[in-house]
């Protein structure tokens, strides 16, 4: 089979390693990919959302399945623009349609499906500008600390915590005001849950489910969860308290009846959907979907991921994944994120990276990285993923911390407490 795949980060290296590691892969295309991916397939000088271009690609080459990576082109679509066009309506795309995508596009949407469809989430109410003084009683019915949501797209940055009411009350008017534009036209109030996140994956054809091995990512630029949201900065599977119990209850009480409301309310669905979770007092909640893997967590994922991922993609597309094996490595698996100096705030992109040839025992995924006259460059906040296996955690994250050191660029860093938590 062809493939392309689309997208250009960390997570897309790992799903690029994974996907060339196929014997029903003939070749694989990574659009636009970076400097990594190129040693998994060849890259293509193609914007993920640009569906006209991609479209031409795909009929130009025969390929013969499309793989989404981010959000950003299935939000805007890409599933339904090349079913409703002639000449790609047979290329299957992995990912869901526009309107599944919503999931991860409108948290006020998502927000109401599971309350449809009695899926364990915070309690909520979304405002906008109509009703802000409403927004401001709500708020006084619950405790601290406040949630704040931007119902759209934020690239991650669209969830405000707060401490105290009268800061929450303020910067839900500034939200609604256009802190993030129209993607803060709502806004979903929703009560604090408190626990340990996990993401859970799970691959479906609309009808038939995989769940993939479960991960623990970590968020905050600083050790101990402090500082800013980063998109990520290291990640842990398996996660301990994911037993075999609680799993049990993730599957009932909150993928399938996700898959089947999706399959209810009439949204074709054949990709990923990423649940993220908080474990409160032992029961799994939701706290968001997205509609995609997660990044750092796919880079420890796919090494726990056994099977032929390209036969797990091809039955999404042949709408029989119920036949295909998915098995898991027993093993653990970790990622540790070498991030530029200032991240994620402002940071220096273009420093030459040197040692990735050094590295032994651990796969090194490139997150942010160009190729300039055969040298790689740093070319984004978060820069390379090391990723190991172990007998457990600790075990990987030795590994990844030492393979991490010979490493070397300009103000490097990375978190050394990944997976301490735990
Ligand atoms: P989201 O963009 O929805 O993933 O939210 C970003 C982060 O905010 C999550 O990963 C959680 O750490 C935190 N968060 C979101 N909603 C809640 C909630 N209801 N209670 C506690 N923390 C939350
Ligand atoms: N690691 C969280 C995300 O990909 O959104």
């Amino acid at each position: 089979m062809k493939i392309l795949l689309l997208g250009g980060g960390g997570r897309e290296h790992a799903l690029a390693w994974k996907i060339a590691q196929s014997n029903k892969c003939s070749k694989l295309f990574i659009a636009p990919g970076n400097a990594g991916t190129a040693n998994c397939g060849e890259n293509i000088d193609i914007k993920a959302d640009d569906f006209e271009s991609l479209k031409k690609f795909c009929v130009d080459n025969n390929i013969d399945i499309v793989v989404v990576g981010p959000e950003d082109p299935l939000v805007k679509g890409i599933y339904d623009d090349f079913k409703n066009d002639e000449r790609t309506k047979d290329i299957p795309v992995i990912g869901p349609s526009k309107a599944g995508a919503v999931l991860e596009g409108s948290k006020d949407f998502a927000k109401g499906f599971m309350q449809r469809h009695n899926i364990p989430t915070a309690k909520y109410k979304t405002f906008d500008g109509t009703n802000i003084g409403e927004g401001l009683k709500f708020l006084e019915t619950l405790k601290a600390p406040y949630v704040l949501k931007a119902d759209g797209l934020c690239a991650g940055k669209g969830v405000l915590i707060l401490p105290t009411l009268d800061e929450a009350k303020k910067e839900f008017q500034e939200m609604l005001g256009g802190m993030f534009g129209n993607a803060s036209a709502q806004v979903v109030i929703e009560e604090f849950l408190s626990g340990i996140e996990c993401s859970v994956f799970v691959l479906t054809d609309g009808k038939n489910y995989k769940i993939l091995p479960e991960a623990k990512d970590y968020k905050r630029i600083g050790e101990h969860d402090t500082g800013l949201n980063t998109g990520g900065m290291g990640s842990v599977t398996p996660v301990p308290f994911a037993t075999k119990e609680w799993m049990a209850k993730v599957d009932t009480r909150i993928i399938k009846p996700t898959v089947e409301g999706l399959a209810e309310e009439g949204i074709e669905y054949k990709g990923f959907i990423f649940f993220g979770l908080i474990n409160v007092e032992g029961e799994p909640m939701v706290i968001e979907y997205n509609c995609r893997m997660g990044d750092p967590e796919t880079e420890s994922v796919m090494l726990r991921l056994k099977s032929d991922i390209v036969d797990l993609f091809d039955g999404v597309a042949k709408g029989d994944l119920d036949k295909r094996e998915i098995e898991f490595d027993e093993r653990a698996a970790v990622c540790v994120m070498l991030v530029s100096g200032g991240y994620p705030e402002e940071y220096v992109k273009g420093y030459p990276i040197n040692g990735i040839n050094d590295v032994d025992g651990s796969i090194v995924f490139h997150s942010g990285t160009a190729l300039k006259d055969g040298q790689v460059l740093t070319n984004g906040g978060r820069v390379i993923a090391v990723s190991s296996y172990g007998k457990d955690k600790e075990d990987a994250l030795q590994k990844s911390f030492k393979e991490a050191q010979k490493i070397e660029f300009k103000d490097k860093y990375f978190r050394r407490d990944i997976g301490k938590d735990l």
